[in-house]
């Protein structure tokens, strides 16, 4: 997604905005239209044009309430606006897709090798498949850091669930296919529906296969470990495993390397299309304030389970709402100076994992992902420039950068 910085009480008309369509995210300017919506219209109806549509809430507020408010904000109905046209086929089956209570109890299990004390085991593979991905541009070529780092987090979800290293491509394909269907680079079908719909049904008869030949031949990986956690007294069942294990992969592939990316565009906008790396960049702080600015999760989906109201505005029983995180994450009420990278920024309220019950399973391994990312680029690489215009990722959910070529000084 462009991240674009717009004039205080620059606007846009009510009736142009259309949180759909997924140009605004790649030509247009989401940012212009969130601070639109939070100064004019907190919680806005998008018309659909076809007799439905959805609320869309932009401020940090209104978001954290949705997302963490789970008696009246129920996740079986669809997570995000992709979902809006038909029941969830996994409600109560994919921990995403399950309200508490049920799924307190999946958190508890499927937690276990996403927890702060579980997560540092991976340290060393992270570092080393860094490395291995900034070593391409050593050789003084334009370097595509964007298609370098997106193989990271599925190269760590495949090691962490058994799968062999060969696969690591095809599968990322297919998570991309699924959440961006609208991406040229990985339509298939010429239409939405029919590409997100094949690639899920192509990942879960991967893991089939998967589950199947850890029947025959039990391991020690992840995918085992699914296969042998109880939850209300019984095991999953195939379905149940099939659902979560797709939702791990779509969870954990997307949305990590478009941090790395976010943040070297914005350090080389900065400077006229040449950055370098800041020493802060290997804070804590630092991460945070890059979680912040790139924001990969632009929104999620919930349905009203009874009429309420948000902010003064009234929601019908069954109605579906969407939260802005990446809004949310520019909030002016929140955040000084939103539209600045403050590397130093304390406190940094943001909530990119979003919040409540579904707060995001993976954001230690995010985390250790993006702190060695940018420790081992900061060590690295001494400045960079931008060859050519970054590439946007075409999609309403994932703010992703497809292509950022650089030029590279490597330090002596
Ligand atoms: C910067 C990277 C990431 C961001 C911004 C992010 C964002 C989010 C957000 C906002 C949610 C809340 C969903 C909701 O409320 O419905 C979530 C949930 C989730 N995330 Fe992440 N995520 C990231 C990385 C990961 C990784 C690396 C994994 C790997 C396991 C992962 C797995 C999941 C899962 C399984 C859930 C569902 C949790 C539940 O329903 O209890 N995510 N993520």
């Amino acid at each position: 997604m462009r991240i674009t910085r717009p004039a205080a009480h620059a606007r846009v008309p009510l009736d142009q905005i259309d949180l759909t369509d997924t140009g605004l995210y790649v030509n247009g300017d989401a940012h212009l239209v969130w601070q639109t919506l939070r100064a004019e219209r907190p919680v806005f109806w998008q018309d659909r044009g076809n007799g439905d549509g959805f609320w869309a809430v932009t401020r940090r507020a209104d978001v954290h309430r949705v997302l963490s408010d789970h008696e009246t904000f129920s996740s079986e109905g669809g997570t995000a606006i992709s979902m809006l046209d038909a029941p969830d086929p996994a409600a109560g089956l994919m921990m995403q897709s399950t309200d508490p209570p049920r799924h307190r109890k999946y958190r508890e299990q499927v937690g276990r090798p996403f927890s702060a004390r579980a997560v540092p085991a991976y340290t060393d593979f992270v570092r080393s498949f860094v490395k291995e991905s900034i070593e391409p541009a050593r050789d003084g070529e334009v370097w595509d850091v964007a298609s370098s780092f997106v193989r990271l987090p599925m190269a760590l979800c495949a090691m962490m669930m058994g799968l062999p290293e060969d696969d690591i491509d095809p599968l990322l394909r297919l998570a991309y296919a699924s959440l961006a269907p609208d991406d040229p680079r990985y339509s298939t079908h010429g239409s939405t529906k029919p590409t997100a719909g094949s690639a899920h049904y192509e990942i879960m008869g991967y893991f089939a296969k998967c589950i199947w030949d850890r029947r025959r031949n039990p391991t020690d990986d992840l995918t085992s470990y699914l296969m042998s956690i109880e939850i209300a007294g019984r095991r999953l069942t195939d379905e149940e495993l099939l659902y979560n294990c797709l939702s791990l992969l779509l969870g954990a592939v997307v949305t990590t390397s478009h941090v790395v990316s976010a943040t070297i565009i914005v350090l080389a906008e900065e400077h006229g299309g040449e950055g370098f790396w800041p020493d802060a960049m290997r804070a804590q702080a630092a991460v945070e304030e890059a979680l912040r600015w790139a924001s990969p999760v632009t929104h999620f989906m919930r349905r009203a389970r009874h009429d309420t109201t948000i902010a003064g505005q009234k929601i019908a029983a069954g109605e579906a709402v969407t939260a802005w995180i990446a809004s949310a994450n520019r909030d002016e009420s929140t955040f000084e100076r939103p539209y600045s990278l403050d590397l130093e920024r304390t406190p940094n309220r943001h909530i990119v994992f979003g919040t409540g019950p579904h707060t995001c399973l993976g954001s230690h391994l995010a985390r250790l992902m993006l702190r060695t990312s940018f420790e081992e680029l900061c060590a690295a690489i001494e400045s960079f420039e931008l060859a050519d215009k970054p590439v946007h990722l075409a999609s309403n959910e994932i703010a992703g950068v497809v292509s950022l070529r650089l030029r590279t000084k490597f330090r002596p």
